[in-house]
């Protein structure tokens, strides 16, 4: 069997992924078509010509990755429902609508059903804090996760990426260089998650990254206390985790062995060579690195780790491919194979 494939948003920092991972993991590719604005129509990438997305853009497509962003979502989602397009969308425009699910495939693939025909992507945040707690969710019951976030460059797009690039070049040559694409210098600075504020004083990325995983989880009385921050890391995010549980916390062993069993979860916790999860470590990694598992010594019903993953891959287009995958194995995309 092979899938007539769309990816809209082909040319942005995601978009990029999907053809890598394409290749890597064999997928079961027919036609490849790549969609993006009118500004990239002609270019090419991987021998591909990009084309221009339109309304009949997805008439033969059996699944598309969507990650133009949330109004490209919306705007073409009809499209390719009509079409009879399974769509799997990375953006936020269709996370938290309760018709449709919102997968990690190792922890919820379940939600998707034979007729499920739009399926959405967590947030990069999210997806990665997911795979580093999940496994310790089945040690006992947590209440609470309190997180902090160190976000790199590509959460951003490609643009905030070639920002940073070419900020930290101009400051290092003394030239004076002012920031397009993210609303603060970058280069040897950080600052708060470059999203709205609310009334609560929370950012969107912050409310995201709550809401998002109790919808995964099935957990809506989750308690969370989320602080995002973006760092100048080229393309990993890193979290700073401290999960409250409703009785004593696991044992670091426990814990340990729940996170080395876990598909997608890698064990990073060198404390003799103070080798624990490292963005660049992380960067182009399937897997989430997940360490400094240590007790909290003002609670003991607390357990504390740090977490990397590639806000890329398992943040975005990983995630993607695998529910794709998923769904190949489950015979729910076969049903509509036209090839
Ligand atoms: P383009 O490169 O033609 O602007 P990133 O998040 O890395 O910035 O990537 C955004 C992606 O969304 C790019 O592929 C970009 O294409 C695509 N995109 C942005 N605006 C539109 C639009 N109006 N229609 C289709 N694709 C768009």
């Amino acid at each position: 069997m092979s899938l007539n494939v769309a990816v809209l948003g082909a040319t942005g920092a995601v978009g990029a992924e999907f053809l890598q991972l394409f290749d890597r993991r064999d997928f079961p590719l027919g036609e490849l078509r790549l969609l993006a604005s009118p500004r990239s129509e002609g270019t090419r990438l991987r021998g591909h010509r990009v084309e221009a997305v339109t309304p009949d853009s997805f008439r033969g497509v059996d699944v598309a990755f969507f990650s133009a962003g949330a109004s490209r979502s919306r705007e073409y989602w009809p499209h390719a429902q009509a079409a009879d397009t399974v769509v799997i969308d990375n953006s936020s425009a269709f996370r938290m609508d309760p018709q449709v699910p919102l997968v990690v495939p190792e922890i919820n693939f379940d939600d998707v059903k034979p007729e499920t025909q739009l399926i959405a992507n967590p947030n990069c945040t999210a997806a990665i804090l997911l795979m580093a707690t999940r496994p310790l969710m089945d040690l006992g019951r947590v209440t609470r996760i309190i997180l902090s976030t160190y976000q790199s460059a590509s959460g951003a797009g490609a643009q905030a990426m070639a920002e940073l690039e070419t900020s930290t070049r101009a400051v290092l040559n003394g030239e004076s260089f002012t920031p397009s694409a993210l609303p603060h210098p970058y280069a040897f600075n950080l600052f708060s998650h470059n999203t709205a504020i609310g009334p609560d004083g929370a950012n969107e990325e912050e409310r995201k990254v709550a809401e998002e995983c109790r919808k995964v989880l099935g957990r809506p009385d989750l308690g969370f206390n989320v602080t995002c921050v973006r760092v100048p890391v080229l393309r990993a995010h890193s979290l700073s985790v401290t999960l409250e549980f409703d009785g004593p916390a696991p044992t670091l062993s426990l814990a340990r062995d729940a996170i080395d069993a876990f598909p997608g979860s890698k064990l990073v916790d060198d404390r003799g060579a103070n080798h624990f999860p490292m963005p660049i470590e992380a960067s182009g990694a399937e897997d989430v690195l997940v360490g400094r598992l240590r007790h909290d010594p003002s609670n003991p019903n607390a357990l504390c780790l740090f977490a990397c993953g590639d806000q890329l891959l398992k943040g975005a287009a990983l995630n993607a491919v695998q529910i794709a995958e998923c769904m190949i194995k489950a015979g729910y995309l076969k049903t509509r194979a036209r090839s």
